[in-house]
């Protein structure tokens, strides 16, 4: 493979078509000196680990409104962080942003280390946002591989072993390809190829500005990669939502640290199991509890069945929430509430 030819028409394409995206510097303002703000590459990076670009948007510009430097960041009530970081997920991850903005802030004067070693350092900071805001940022020739970057090296060099064994062969294709001369581009350039041309299913390889590098493609197989072992089903769990109002509030609770959803305001409920608890196991207090449906949702490693029960009373040990503010719930508290709820119009 010609690996200049390669480099230079996926930088050509990437000056022509690169997206737009409320963090990144676009490839004509760079050439031009423009330098990208770690704070937001480093948010966005975050972000979109865990979720497409459409949907990390809004949070995005949410939270650079709100907090428009990692100090401000650094500043949040750990409550407030958790709420604005509701619906995007992985909750952990939002405990790990605070704790890096505070290490930023006390440790760094408020300015983020430029080189991928020191950005390693931070604590909640991974291999993958190391070396992509050691690209972006800082153009840095690291190598940035997240799931998009696998699948364009799998079809690139049409490789054989499923993942997600193949990761470090994948990893390797891609580190011999980096541009050093324009990284933070090249990094950019290989995301939005992976996004918008070489797709999950059905890439549009007459949009490729690589195809004639493409292996797979060649052999006239390329939706066949990458290569997977066959997943295992998702389980099943089962479980109790208790919807307890007062007038217009509903009674919530803080889950423990450590686990799912740790740390965030949620419903009270049973425990998840795989066969179906029985009613009242976990419900805040006794009450007059009636069945008001069930909501599914899913979950990395397991899907849930959550029936929902509603009644009027008091419970101890509570967090009585406006029923206003309960979209700043996990996904899966707020669609058992609403379940609950809409019924008679309440939210
Ligand atoms: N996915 C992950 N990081 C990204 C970025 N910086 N731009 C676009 N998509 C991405």
């Amino acid at each position: 493979m010609n690996v200049a030819d390669l480099r230079a028409r996926l930088l050509a394409w990437y000056d022509a078509h690169a997206r737009d995206l409320p963090w990144r510097v676009g490839p004509a303002e760079h050439r031009a000196g423009v330098r990208p703000d770690p704070y937001r590459v480093w948010l966005s990076e975050v972000m979109l680990q865990q979720t497409t670009v459409p949907h990390a948007t809004p949070y995005f510009l949410g939270f650079t409104r709100r907090w428009p430097t990692v100090t401000d960041l650094a500043n949040v009530e750990d409550g407030d962080l958790m709420a604005a970081w509701a619906g995007l997920g992985y909750y952990a991850r939002a405990r790990n942003l605070l704790a890096c903005a505070r290490a930023v802030a006390r440790d760094h004067g408020g300015v983020f280390p430029d080189t991928e070693e020191g950005l390693r350092a931070l604590p909640g900071v991974g291999a993958y946002t190391a070396a992509a805001v050691a690209a972006i940022a800082f153009d840095r020739p690291t190598n940035v591989v997240d799931g998009n970057v696998e699948r364009v090296m799998s079809r690139l060099f049409a490789v054989e072993d499923p993942l997600p064994g193949s990761k470090p062969e994948l990893k390797a294709l891609a580190a011999a390809l980096v541009d050093d001369h324009r990284p933070g581009d090249w990094a950019q350039a290989l995301m939005d190829l992976g996004a918008t041309v070489c797709k999950p299913k059905s890439p549009i390889c007459d949009r490729c500005p690589i195809s004639m590098h493409c292996a797979a493609l060649a052999r006239g197989d390329q939706d066949s990669f990458p290569r997977k072992t066959r997943k295992a089903a998702r389980p099943r769990r089962h479980g109790i939502a208790y919807v307890l109002t007062q007038g217009d509030a509903v009674a919530l609770v803080r889950r423990p640290d450590k686990g799912l959803l740790g740390g965030m305001l949620g419903l009270p409920t049973s425990d998840w199991t795989a066969s179906p608890p029985p009613v009242g196991e976990g419900a805040p207090a006794k009450a007059a509890w009636r069945e008001a449906g069930e909501i599914e949702h899913v979950f990395t490693h397991f899907s849930l069945t959550l029936k929902v029960f509603r009644a009027e009373g008091d419970a101890p040990d509570v967090v009585w929430t406006p029923i206003e503010t309960l979209d700043a719930l996990p996904s899966v508290f707020l669609k058992a509430a609403r379940q609950a709820l809409l019924a008679p119009r309440l939210l």
